[in-house]
């Protein structure tokens, strides 16, 4: 990294901070720098309603695109994987570094209308994008970041930026960021950890003028938390910058953010709790959650060698949106984009074909909530979920002799089912005020089938 540009932002600090503090002290300020105050506030209601979103990893490890996006640290840090050692022997020069990588990162086939009109596609409501992953590249120009951001090395393009522009241009999906507090191999977090974090060189220096960066700069719908887990969140002044975010920042009312603000916090503060990767509990949670998760089932980053095998199908996501939205949790569904700038045939496939499905059955996940069970007591495979109108059987098996048991709903006289995407009404049997229908499925041939993968029965006047 090159540290040229390190005077002309040290200058810039002051300022901030004293921007940040003001802020933050402010006696009437709705907020307070405490996790008492900061877990009052109420989530946006966009996030409940929106149920799924599609989470990019995209950065300079797009770039050796093997192993994982983890390749700089399973390399280089404390327990390098054989694997990658062996792979960098194999095919680069002794003395290559990884920022050396950095200048094949350049995007040159990067269409962020493209990108937008496949999100849109795939049916998701919000996006969230990499800004910033450990690694500690930029992936807009940030003044923080001599050096080491997309403008000044690689795409030489501001990638969030344009994607924001094309998002929010020809789609109503929400643009949101993805931000690691820490930096693997940041000299200033390196010596904050050396003085077991009772320094904040880092945080002054890079990620409180940085956050402020991206918040006021792209305005996200989400900022989504990560790399906190190696200090506590006093270290990264989370509660600070949380109450700056929901009292004064330009996102205050519609900005939603995650629980990975310092180590112990996931799972208990903060905004959504995602409590792990790929968390899918499969029984109701009472605060709202997310289900982060990756198509390919072993790296967020892209994988040039990964087989078929490795990515999950579109039962198996059918299986997890459904599941997810019926215990109170929203998918987060992940893509790594290649370093040319292409989303894959196989992601865009994935992607397309959530669309097409939700297209049909939308209707049982968007703006829905969770029902009084979530899933089938006798038949496997069934999951619920409830609104104003209906309440819904998501049924991820069709029955062997077309005869399915739903144990759980309570029929009336008043009862009648549907199946989305089919216009007459089901046959069933059941004994009014006592749970249990049987529905007969209706008799389809392959191009009259309302969609593939799953089918919704939708059930009014049932309890
Ligand atoms: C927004 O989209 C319209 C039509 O799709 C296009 O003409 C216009 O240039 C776009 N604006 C930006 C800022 O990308
Ligand atoms: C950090 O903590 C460790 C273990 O408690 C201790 O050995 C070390 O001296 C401390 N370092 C500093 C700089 O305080
Ligand atoms: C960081 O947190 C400490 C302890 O609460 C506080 O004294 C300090 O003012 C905070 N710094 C900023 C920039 O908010
Ligand atoms: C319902 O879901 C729970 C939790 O995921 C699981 O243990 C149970 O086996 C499921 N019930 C059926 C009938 O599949
Ligand atoms: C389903 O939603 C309706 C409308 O919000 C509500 O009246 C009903 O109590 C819900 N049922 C359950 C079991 O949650």
């Amino acid at each position: 990294m090159d540290r040229r540009k390190i005077s002309s932002f040290i200058g810039l600090i002051p300022v901030l901070l004293v921007v940040f503090f003001a802020v933050c002290s402010s006696a009437n300020a709705q907020y307070q720098p405490n996790w008492n105050s900061i877990d009052s506030r109420p989530l946006p209601a966009w996030y409940d309603q929106s149920k799924f979103g599609i989470f990019i990893h995209w950065g300079v490890f797009s770039v050796p695109s093997f192993s994982s996006e983890w390749f700089w640290e399973d390399w280089k840090g404390s327990n390098p994987h054989p694997d990658i050692v062996k792979f960098m022997e194999d095919n680069y020069r002794p003395d290559f570094t990884y920022a050396d990588f950095a200048a094949s990162f350049r995007a040159e086939f990067f269409d962020p209308n493209q990108w937008a009109d496949i999100l849109k596609a795939s049916g998701a409501k919000y996006v969230v994008l990499t800004s910033k992953h450990h690694e500690g590249f930029t992936n807009w120009p940030s003044k923080y970041s001599w050096n080491w951001n997309s403008m000044d090395v690689g795409p030489k393009r501001n990638l969030v930026g344009d994607l924001a522009a094309a998002v929010r241009n020809r789609t109503d999906i929400h643009f949101g960021l993805y931000h690691s507090l820490y930096e693997w191999f940041n000299p200033l977090y390196l010596q904050d950890k050396a003085n077991n974090f009772t320094t904040q060189e880092y945080c002054e220096k890079v990620l409180w003028p940085e956050l402020m960066e991206i918040v006021n700069t792209f305005e996200p719908d989400v900022l989504w938390s990560d790399g906190d887990w190696e200090a506590p969140d006093t270290y990264w002044n989370s509660t600070e910058f949380l109450a700056w975010l929901y009292n004064s920042s330009p996102v205050k009312d519609k900005v939603v953010t995650n629980d990975r603000w310092g180590s112990g916090d996931m799972c208990k503060h903060g905004g959504v709790y995602t409590c792990g990767d790929r968390f899918s509990p499969g029984t109701l949670q009472k605060h709202k959650w997310e289900n982060c998760m990756t198509i390919d089932k072993v790296s967020w980053g892209f994988r040039r060698n990964a087989p078929l095998a490795d990515y999950l199908d579109m039962d198996d996501l059918i299986e997890l949106l459904a599941s997810t939205v019926s215990c109170n949790g929203n998918l987060l569904m992940n893509i790594g984009p290649t370093a040319d700038g292409r989303i894959v045939p196989i992601f865009e496939e994935r992607l397309r074909s959530m669309g097409d499905w939700l297209k049909v059955n939308g209707e049982a996940i968007f703006e829905t909530r969770p029902w009084r069970a979530q899933n089938d007591t006798v038949t496997e495979g069934i999951w619920y979920t409830n609104k104003t109108t209906a309440t819904y059987a998501i049924v991820l098996d069709w029955p062997a002799d077309n005869q399915l048991v739903l144990s759980v709903p309570i029929p009336s006289s008043q009862t009648s089912l549907f199946m989305l995407g089919y216009n007459q009404p089901l046959k069933w049997s059941g004994i009014a005020s006592k749970p249990g229908i049987t529905v007969t499925m209706p008799q389809f041939t392959p191009d009259t089938l309302p969609c593939e993968w799953a089918w919704v029965i939708k059930m009014k006047m049932v309890q």
